[in-house]
C-alpha cells in the first residue's frame, strides 16, 4: 500500500514536471462564467505546479486604483472591458504562470487571440445550480446586481458557453474538494501533452 503510494506520488510529480516545461513562458489560462471556480482552483493549480496565481480581475483594479463594482458605476462596462483587454495582454507576457480571468475576459476576439498565443486555456464548466450557488449574495459582481440574477446568469451561460467551448481544454467543474479539481486539471493537461498539443 505505501510503495502504491509512493508510485502515485511519483507518477505525479513527474507529471507535473512535465507540465511545468511544456509551458516554457506560456500561462494556463483560466476561463469560464462567475462562480465556475477559477480563483479558488487556479490559486491550488498554481501552488501544485509551482507556478506564480495571477487573478486578472485584480491587476484589473490595482491598475484602476477602484474596485470592479466603482470602476462599472463610474465608467461602464464598455471601459471595463477596455481595461481588461489592456491588463491581460501585458500580464500574458510575464508567463509562466496561472492566470485567472474575469467571466467575460474570453468573449473579446483581441484577447481570445492572445490566450491563444501565449498561453493553453481551460474551461472550467459549471452548471446553473452550481454556479447561482457559488456566486451566492455577494455584491461584488456587478452584471448579477439585479432583480433576477438566474435570468442573467441563463442569458449569459447561453451567449458565452459557445465561444468559451473554443477552450483547448474544458473541465467539468463540480461540487467537489478544490483538491479533486486540481486533479482533474492536471490529469487533461498531461493527456493534452501526451497527445502531442501544449
Ligand atoms: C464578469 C465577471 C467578473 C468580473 C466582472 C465581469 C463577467 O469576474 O470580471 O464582474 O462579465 O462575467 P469573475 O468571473 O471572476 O466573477
Amino acid at each position: 500500500m505505501t510503495q502504491r503510494i509512493a508510485e502515485h506520488n511519483k507518477d505525479r510529480d513527474q507529471q507535473l514536471a512535465e507540465i511545468r516545461k511544456s509551458l516554457g513562458s506560456n500561462s494556463i489560462v483560466l476561463i469560464g462564467l462567475m462562480g465556475a471556480g477559477k480563483t479558488a482552483v487556479g490559486r491550488r493549480l498554481a501552488a501544485c505546479l509551482d507556478l506564480p496565481f495571477t487573478d486578472a480581475d485584480c491587476e484589473i483594479e490595482a491598475a484602476a486604483g477602484q474596485s470592479i463594482k466603482e470602476i462599472f458605476a463610474e465608467h461602464g462596462e464598455a471601459y471595463f472591458r477596455t481595461g481588461e483587454r489592456k491588463v491581460i495582454a501585458r500580464l500574458l507576457e510575464n508567463g509562466p504562470q496561472v492566470l485567472a480571468t474575469g467571466g467575460g475576459a474570453y468573449m473579446d476576439p483581441d484577447t481570445r487571440a492572445a490566450i491563444k498565443e501565449h498561453g493553453t486555456s481551460i474551461w472550467l464548466k459549471a452548471n446553473l445550480r452550481v454556479l447561482m450557488k457559488r456566486v451566492g449574495r455577494r455584491e461584488n459582481r456587478p452584471l448579477l446586481q439585479v432583480d433576477n440574477p438566474e435570468a442573467v446568469m441563463k442569458k449569459l451561460m447561453a451567449e458565452r458557453n459557445p465561444v468559451y467551448a473554443r477552450a483547448d481544454i474544458t473541465v467539468e467543474s463540480r461540487e467537489v474538494p478544490h483538491e479533486v479539481m486540481v486533479g482533474n486539471i492536471v490529469d487533461a493537461l498531461s493527456a493534452q501533452l501526451a497527445d502531442g498539443g501544449a
